[in-house]
Parts: C-alpha cells; sequence; structure tokens
C-alpha cells in the first residue's frame, strides 16, 4: 500500500483526500438544497431548518481544514506523471480544470464564512458550539460574500461538468483505464 504517489499512479493518501472532498461537496449541495427550500417553522426528515444550517456551516468548515491539507500534500507528495497519451491540449485543459476546482474548494468555504459572519448570522459547530465572530457585522462585505458563495456553487459545478467530461473522453472512448488511476483498490501499473 503506497502512501505516496509514485511517478505512475496516485497514492493512497491522494486518493483518501479526492474522494472525502467529493462526498463533503455532495452533501453540501444536498444539505443546501435541502435548508433554502423548507421554511422555517417546517422540519424534514425530523429536522429543522436551523440543524441543516447549522451541519452545512459546521461540515463545510471542515471540509475547509481537509482542502487544507489536500493541497499542501498535493505540494509535498509530488504528482505522478501524467497519464500516457494525453495530447499537449488536454494536458493544458487538466492544467487548467484543476487549477479552477481548486481555487473553488478554497472559494466556497471562505465565502461562506465571511458571509454568516459579516452577515452576523454567526456559527453554532453542529449545533453546540458558537464561533467567535472576527469579523463583526459588515452588510456590503455579507452581500459580497453571498455572491461569491453562490457564483463559485455554479462554477465549481461547471468545472466538476469539465473534469468529468476528460474523465469519461479518456476512460470510455480511448479506453485507457484513466478512471482507475484515481480509484481506490485498483492496482494500475
Ligand atoms: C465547503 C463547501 C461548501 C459548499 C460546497 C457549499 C455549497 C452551498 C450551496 C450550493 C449553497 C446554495 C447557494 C444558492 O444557490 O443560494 C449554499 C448556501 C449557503 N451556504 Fe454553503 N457551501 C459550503 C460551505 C459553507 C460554509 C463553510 C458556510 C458557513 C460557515 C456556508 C454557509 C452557507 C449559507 C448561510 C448559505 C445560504 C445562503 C443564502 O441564504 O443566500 N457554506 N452553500
Ligand atoms: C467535487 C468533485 C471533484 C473534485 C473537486 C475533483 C478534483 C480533482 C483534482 C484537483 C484532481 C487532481 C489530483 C489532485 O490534486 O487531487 C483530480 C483528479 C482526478 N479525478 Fe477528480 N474531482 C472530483 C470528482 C471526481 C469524480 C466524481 C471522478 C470520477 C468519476 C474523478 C476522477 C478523477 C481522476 C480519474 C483523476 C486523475 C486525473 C489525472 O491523473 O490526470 N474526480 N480530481
Amino acid at each position: 500500500m503506497n502512501l505516496k504517489n509514485s511517478s505512475t499512479r496516485y497514492g493512497v493518501c491522494t486518493k483518501f483526500f479526492h474522494w472525502l472532498v467529493f462526498i463533503g461537496f455532495v452533501m453540501q449541495y444536498f444539505v443546501a438544497a435541502i435548508m433554502l427550500r423548507i421554511k422555517d417553522a417546517e422540519t424534514f426528515w425530523g429536522f429543522t431548518q436551523g440543524v441543516f444550517y447549522d451541519w452545512h456551516k459546521s461540515v463545510g468548515l471542515i471540509i475547509f481544514g481537509i482542502v487544507i491539507f489536500r493541497y499542501l500534500w498535493r505540494h509535498f507528495a509530488s504528482l505522478p506523471d501524467w497519464a500516457p497519451g494525453l495530447s499537449d491540449g488536454e494536458k493544458k485543459y487538466l492544467h487548467w480544470v484543476e487549477r479552477i476546482l481548486y481555487i473553488c474548494m478554497f472559494a466556497m468555504p471562505v465565502s461562506g464564512y465571511i458571509f454568516v459572519m459579516a452577515g452576523d448570522y454567526g456559527v453554532l459547530f453542529f449545533g453546540k458550539f458558537p464561533l467567535p465572530n472576527p469579523i463583526g457585522k459588515i452588510e456590503w462585505l455579507a452581500t459580497v460574500a453571498d455572491y461569491t458563495h453562490i457564483v463559485t456553487a455554479l462554477a465549481i459545478a461547471l468545472a466538476f461538468f469539465a473534469h468529468m467530461g476528460m474523465v469519461c473522453k479518456r476512460h470510455f472512448i480511448h479506453r485507457d483505464g484513466y478512471l482507475w488511476r484515481m480509484l481506490p483498490f485498483t492496482h494500475q501499473k
């Protein structure tokens, strides 16, 4: 079991971070969709809107921590070589899509945090621990952060489809086993 990346494959840590963040983001979109649709007094699966907000904010901050680790790890454990057979255009495309994904992975939790702090809504971590507000109420900043959160949510969805486009193209059209590079329990050379 290789924890670090080798020149030909991703190691356990990179794969772990990749899929943990993926699951985290899917959950965040799901919870956001619920919390923005139910009313104050309503419940969904027995939980109030406030519980969903607390959950979304708390999990979002944990994801932020994981993304920092993931980014540091990417620099610490150098990446494998490019997948064989990629054209120069595809390499450039991958480079930019990954860059945009990383920018969004940071922008999403940071904008959410600034929005709730500058809007003076605060964070009750998992409904139990109120976090201090180092920003204080600044209305214009809350508005900017709210828009940034919404625009980044759209940007990451687009970047995700761009990412999937390349994965599907290489894996299903070129049939080069591209997907195995990131899937766990695959022992490709
Ligand atoms: C880490 C990943 C995160 C993802 C993927 C994410 C995703 C989303 C999405 C998709 C929405 C719905 C946007 C819309 O159409 O209005 C949303 C709303 C919201 N998010 Fe996040 N979020 C994240 C982190 C956070 C964090 C860390 C906080 C606060 C500490 C936060 C606070 C909020 C709030 C308060 C809303 C409601 C915004 C409104 O009412 O306009 N989010 N989030
Ligand atoms: C939130 C969703 C996702 C994000 C943000 C994301 C992000 C990334 C990033 C940044 C990389 C570069 C390696 C790294 O730094 O970790 C990567 C690689 C990869 N991802 Fe994703 N990914 C997502 C979802 C998926 C899904 C759902 C699949 C497959 C169905 C997938 C398949 C791959 C593959 C095969 C690679 C290796 C690419 C290569 O080595 O050229 N990703 N992903």
